[in-house]
């Protein structure tokens, strides 16, 4: 397996909105984010990735991009640009953009030129069809409610836009298209910067003909996944983008695919396939989703988790390359999701900290998950901001009459807003974050949890972190060694090993609030404890045997082993 600094590296993820607000209009921005540096230095992290902060009407927080060549005013300058990144590499970090190339703003130039005539030069850069039968041209649904269809007055055609009305796709069939894309990617690149996250890349090239979904709702719409995700030219157009722009340059390149499996991920990450560097798969973050969906929420499965992390990290091992996310600015927070934000916060956060961390990959931190903020319940729909929850909330609740709490109820555990309340400085006013109302509610909690209390905290969850980060950085292990899921019938525990050369360690995290027994199992019957590397109780190593290991609610051990003398 090839060695690289972005298989070693930890990254850490900015939602500018929401990360430090440094003018006092109450939005994050980018002197926001040059002040905490220090602050992302001592937690060790390696790259910062940022969220868009390009020009843009913020129909969805920047991912309707405007002018791909501006920063969003209320983010700065280019010129605050230039000295963020300059203050990011002079600490030896390094910075990684959004690259939001699937669609753009309507308020992007080019759509506003494509939508003047037929005949614009920039019609074709966008996906436009004649409607069907008084209706769009096919039945695709949109990922934020409704048809993925508008109609257009001007030329009495339907743009596609697999998002908001206000993003419409990018039709990447078009040369011209791609080849500015890629002259805007150099210029960002020109300017220093240390590689792309790509949002939603497996969707820029669909199916020809647009076919209709199958199996439509009783509105007649469907998801349309098969003819968009994945599709017949992606491969071919990364291939283009590597050879054009990312081959060219020392980066890292990290694409958001949802409905991929670990046998895609080889194709978008497999490192003979001049593509990317690693992509973001969604099967763990389903696993609560119910047959209705994302917003049809079920209790997730211990046993379910285990199969899909294990099974990507098995079949990526020594092909491509995993990263490993718990959350995201798209998903709820990990600690209330997978843990217990209540009476066993901090013990639950560290458990996932090191289940997380301790798998093969390159571990993405989510700004607040280690301080380890919790999901926030507005009881008003007014106190939302998300595009996404607004049209869910239009369709379901205005339009068809759904009970108003239930949806609430859903929005509590799986809104996006709950990742987007301001980050938590201090215990002060707007949680430190602004000295404005700041443009979404702080989250309550922050006069307990917030970055001061636990800077000063020696056994807090931020300091844990940087000691996972610190033994990921001592220990090629970590990085390099091959995982293997053990205990797999284990009710209340995930252990594996990781291991290289001659040397294994076992992990062991207790998912419950419970105490609960693991027994050695036959495959590490000729080995004994080394060494405690880790763990989230305090605790003596010589307390320890191998053969029967009480865990209490939510421990997790991190242990080198050695064979039996
Ligand atoms: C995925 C991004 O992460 C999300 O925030 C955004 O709404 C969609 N892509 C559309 O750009």
């Amino acid at each position: 397996m090839q060695h690289q600094w972005w298989k070693e590296a930890v990254v850490y993820q900015i939602y500018p909105r929401s990360f430090k607000d440094s003018n006092g209009d109450g939005i994050g921005d980018l002197n926001g984010i040059t002040e905490k540096l220090d602050y992302l230095q001592e937690l060790g992290v390696d790259v910062i990735w940022i969220c868009p902060i390009y020009a843009s009407p913020n129909d969805d927080n920047g991912y309707d991009i405007s002018n791909y060549y501006e920063i969003m005013k209320e983010f700065g300058t280019l010129q605050d640009f230039e000295r963020m990144l300059a203050e990011i590499h002079k600490r030896g970090m390094r910075l990684v953009m959004d690259l939001v190339v699937n669609h753009t703003s309507d308020e992007h130039a080019w759509f506003v030129e494509s939508r003047k005539s037929k005949d614009n030069p920039y019609r074709d850069f966008y996906i436009w069809r004649p409607g069907k039968n008084g209706r769009e041209p096919n039945n695709w649904l949109s990922y934020f409610s409704g048809s993925a269809w508008q109609f257009d007055e001007t030329t009495g055609e339907y743009y596609l836009h697999l998002f908001s009305r206000k993003q419409p796709d990018l039709n990447w069939e078009n040369d011209q298209l791609r080849k500015a894309v890629y002259e805007m990617m150099r210029f960002w690149l020109d300017k220093g910067i240390d590689g792309f996250r790509m949002d939603v890349i497996n969707h820029i090239s669909k199916v020809p003909g647009l076919p209709d979904a199958p199996n439509p709702n009783s509105q007649g719409y469907a998801w349309g996944g098969e003819f968009f995700a994945n599709g017949p030219r992606v491969h071919e157009f990364i291939q283009e983008m590597n050879r054009e722009v990312l081959s060219h340059y020392d980066i890292m390149t990290v694409g958001e695919t949802g409905a991929v499996t670990p046998h895609d991920a080889i194709l978008y990450a497999g490192e003979d396939r001049h593509e990317l560097n690693m992509v973001f798969q969604f099967e763990h973050t389903d696993l609560d989703a119910g047959p209705g969906g994302k917003w049809d929420v079920v209790p997730w499965k211990l046993s379910d988790l285990k199969e899909v992390m294990s099974r990507w990290q098995y079949e990526l091992y020594g092909k491509a390359w995993n990263s490993l996310y718990l959350n995201n600015h798209d998903q709820p927070r990990s600690v209330s999701r997978f843990g217990d934000d209540k009476k066993y916060r901090v013990e639950s956060a560290k458990m996932l900290a090191t289940f997380l961390h301790l798998q093969q990959g390159t571990p993405y931190i989510y700004q607040g998950e280690e301080i380890g903020m919790t999901n926030v319940a507005f009881s008003s729909i007014e106190d939302y901001r998300d595009v996404e929850i607004h049209n869910l909330w239009r369709e379901r609740v205005i339009e068809s009459g759904e009970d108003p709490e239930r949806l609430l109820q859903a929005i509590h555990q799986k809104g996006r807003d709950n990742a987007r309340t301001p980050m938590q400085w201090n215990a002060g006013e707007n949680a430190g974050f602004s000295t404005a109302k700041p443009w979404i509610q702080v989250n309550p909690n922050y006069r307990e949890i917030n970055v001061e209390a636990e800077l000063a905290n020696p056994n807090s969850i931020f300091h844990y972190y940087q000691q996972l980060i610190q033994l990921r950085k001592q220990n090629p292990l970590v990085v390099y060694g091959r995982y293997q899921l053990i205990s797999e019938e284990h009710p209340d525990i995930y252990a594996y090993t990781r291991t290289m050369n001659e040397n294994v360690w076992l992990v062991l995290c207790n998912f419950y609030g419970r105490e609960t027994v693991w027994e050695k199992p036959k495959e590490l019957a000729s080995y004994q404890i080394a060494e405690l590397k880790l763990g989230n109780y305090p605790i003596q190593s010589t307390h320890l045997s191998i053969d029967r290991i009480s865990l209490r609610p939510y421990e997790a051990l991190v242990l080198a082993l050695q064979p039996n003398l």
